[in-house]
């Protein structure tokens, strides 16, 4: 199989596995179609750091000019070294440290996405103490059913993610009161993986229904953030929601906005262009079902067994003549959770044999942990026939560097 020009085969074999392999013509391709969608409107892409956050993947979004949602100061960190300007960050999250809020008010971020009083209380604190105005959206939580995983599902009630209307209406009727905070931003963003418009279109709805009634009410608002939440396909059958139509809805639901539009897209635009490369370590016929035993895990990729989400899985090289199996394919963490996928049908394999893994660049990497002591993976960027190692693989001592035997006891 190629990737953009690059055989997956040859660069299994001289990187190793398991690799994440990232396409940067597949990530242009999602930014710039949905650049062009918004042409004609005061809209900016704050790509969402977290679906992908490795340096290589921001400086390219740093390239096309798209900004950055962040939620930590770790983000904010990468994507500073990574050329995108603070002025283009905006800050998500429902927890954020007061050493954050300071670290992102020196960087000078374009604003917070404030999802509680709590917070919308620090910020004014910390802000006033500075001198200092900070620029704030309240986070709405518009109560909408995204019709996504329960787990990736944001927008309801019932989720920590921002505030109620009713409440976001007090916050603004008592700005006086917080002269350190400008509070001039709507944000929301209900869920991931959104395949159905009508649940965006719904948010949308109630979003602008009460940007009028703040208008109305003499409150300027400058922002209008739409949040993430674009789904791709995974597998056959599904499609990713089209840029043009999305934007097509955020048109329309926001006609006559006079302020910026924000957009935090992740998965949109790195899921598809991403692939982790992976080896058979052996194939193994249990009592009742074929496993096919991967060198990648659940520590490389948790998607699969926190989600139960689809990933497709092809089998590398020449595949004709090949009986079909139905494998439950796993890792060999020692969990029975480290399923990537259960009875599915490929063409037989043998131990060596490449696989990929597809729809990995979001989500992949970036939750990828050291579990069963396994170090982290490698990951390239592939460039037109050539590519480059944009995270080397982690070595044991990197993978253990901090810890130490308890010889140096203190008190507190
Ligand atoms: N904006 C905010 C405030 C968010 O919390 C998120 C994602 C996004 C934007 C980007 O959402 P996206 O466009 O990528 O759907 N680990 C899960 C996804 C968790 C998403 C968390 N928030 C997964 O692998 O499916």
């Amino acid at each position: 199989m190629n990737f953009e020009g690059v055989d997956l085969e040859a660069l299994a074999r001289r990187e190793g596995t398991p690799l994440y392999v990232y396409s940067s013509a597949a990530i242009h391709g999602r930014l710039q179609g949905l650049q062009s969608a918004l042409h004609g409107m005061d809209a900016l892409v704050c790509y969402a750091v977290k679906a992908n956050s490795n340096q290589a993947i921001l400086q390219l979004m740093a390239d096309v000019g798209a900004g950055a949602d962040i939620v930590s100061g770790g983000e904010l960190r990468r994507c500073l070294r990574a050329g995108i300007p603070a002025d283009r960050i905006v800050f998500s999250g429902v927890g954020k440290r007061a050493d954050e809020i300071e670290q992102a008010l020196d960087a000078g971020v374009a604003r917070f996405n404030v999802e509680s009083r709590a917070e919308l209380e620090l910020i004014q604190q910390i802000a006033a103490a500075r001198g200092e105005v900070a620029r704030a959206s309240v986070r709405i939580n518009p109560d909408v059913d995204a019709l996504t995983h329960a787990k990736i599902s944001t927008g309801k009630s019932e989720n920590k993610f921002g505030v109620s209307i009713t409440e976001a209406r007090s916050w603004f009727a008592t700005s006086g009161e917080r002269p350190a905070v400008r509070l001039d931003g709507l944000h929301m963003h209900i869920g991931s993986q959104i395949l159905n418009m009508a649940p965006i279109r719904e948010a949308l709805q109630r979003m602008a229904a009460f940007w009028r009634e703040l208008e109305a009410a003499g409150h300027a608002i400058a922002s209008i953030d739409v949040g993430g939440g674009l789904g791709v396909r995974y597998r056959e059958g599904e499609q990713a929601l089209p840029a043009a139509d999305y934007v097509a809805e955020v048109r329309s639901a926001l006609h006559g906005f006079k302020g910026r539009i924000l957009l935090e897209p992740g998965r949109y635009l790195v899921a598809e262009a991403g692939v982790l490369l992976t080896r058979v370590l052996l194939t193994k016929h249990g009592e009742q079902r074929d496993f096919l035993v991967l060198d990648a895990a659940m520590n490389d990729l948790l998607r699969p067994s926190l989600y139960d989400a689809w990933h497709d899985i092809e089998r590398i090289g020449d595949n004709a003549g090949r009986p079909t199996v139905a494998y439950d394919v796993v890792g060999p963490v020692c969990e029975t959770g480290d399923t990537f996928a259960l009875g599915r049908l490929l063409p037989r394999c043998d131990a060596g044999d490449l696989v990929a893994i597809r729809g990995a660049g979001a989500y992949g990497a970036s939750m990828a942990s050291t579990y069963n002591s396994r170090p982290l993976p490698a990951e390239v960027l592939v460039d037109g026939g050539r590519y480059a190692v944009v995270r080397r693989r982690q070595s044991f001592d990197e993978m253990i560097a901090g810890e130490r035997p308890a010889t140096d006891w203190e008190r507190p």
